[in-house]
């Protein structure tokens, strides 16, 4: 039933083969974590991730895709999205006929792998007064894909952060504001760059207008991968309402 709406072509694997190409010598001496810039109350952070990071990094998501291969997912309206997607984590987001939401399994039946410890590790250094990551989407962009603007808001616990890292070609990215519409300001997310969405930006609208192929040369292909790592679950005092728990 979970692969209602999905189509998963059997060529997926031999689609996404991302390289290894030997990270930067330079990189091995040390790598200075930036400051972050603020824009519209996201905490942008260019190169973050060093040159070295980024490669053991696609190797961790090569492992996670073997095991949870990228679908492409359906809106609720039956538009095939552009951008392909897996996830890791206890939970994956996943978009069907029947809606945007967060399923247990991959499309395919099995558990979603779980989220490479260089991950958790980034998330407990960003917003390390937030509970765990419950899931990594890893959305896979082609030269071609985007993403319109939208709000991230599936999530049980709205007051957990949003952080994302982006690898291999440049994206631009828009944010928007509370509501659809209005003034827009735009940058290019480059490969290694973490973005938190945290707080009263935790609900603006974003998006990806497009990729600028041939800018990265971290994938084989090329491409863009964005991670972003989530909260699902409520909070355990809502949840604890939620089924009628009166202690
Ligand atoms: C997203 O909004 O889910 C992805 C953002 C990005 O690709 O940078
Ligand atoms: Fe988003």
């Amino acid at each position: 039933m979970l692969l209602q709406g999905f189509q998963m072509p059997e060529d997926d694997k031999n689609r996404t083969d991302f390289s290894n190409p030997p990270a930067n010598e330079a990189d091995a001496v040390g790598h200075t974590r930036p400051a972050p810039r603020i824009l519209r109350g996201f905490r942008v952070y260019e190169g973050w991730l060093s040159a070295q990071e980024q490669v053991g990094l696609v190797a961790d998501l090569r492992d996670i895709l073997r095991e949870a291969p990228l679908f492409s997912p359906r809106t609720p309206s039956g538009a095939t999205m552009s951008v392909r997607m897996t996830s890791a984590g206890q939970w994956g987001w996943m978009s069907d006929l029947q809606g945007y939401r967060y399923a247990p399994r991959h499309p395919q039946g099995s558990d979603w792998p779980p989220i490479p410890p260089v991950l958790t590790a980034l998330w407990a250094e960003l917003v390390p007064q937030a509970r765990p990551p419950e899931t990594c989407l890893l959305n896979y962009y082609g030269p071609e894909a985007k993403m319109g603007m939208h709000q991230d808001r599936d999530e049980g616990d709205l007051s957990q952060p949003v952080v994302s890292v982006s690898l291999g070609d440049e994206a631009l990215f828009r944010i928007g504001n509370l509501e659809r519409g209005g003034r827009t300001e735009s940058l290019w997310l480059r490969s290694g760059d973490v973005v938190v969405m945290e707080g009263a930006a935790r609900l603006r609208y974003h998006g990806v207008d497009r990729i600028a192929a041939g800018t990265s040369l971290l994938l084989k292909q090329p491409g863009r991968i964005n991670l972003t790592m989530r909260v699902v679950t409520p909070h355990r005092a809502v949840q604890e309402r939620g089924l009628g728990n009166s202690a």
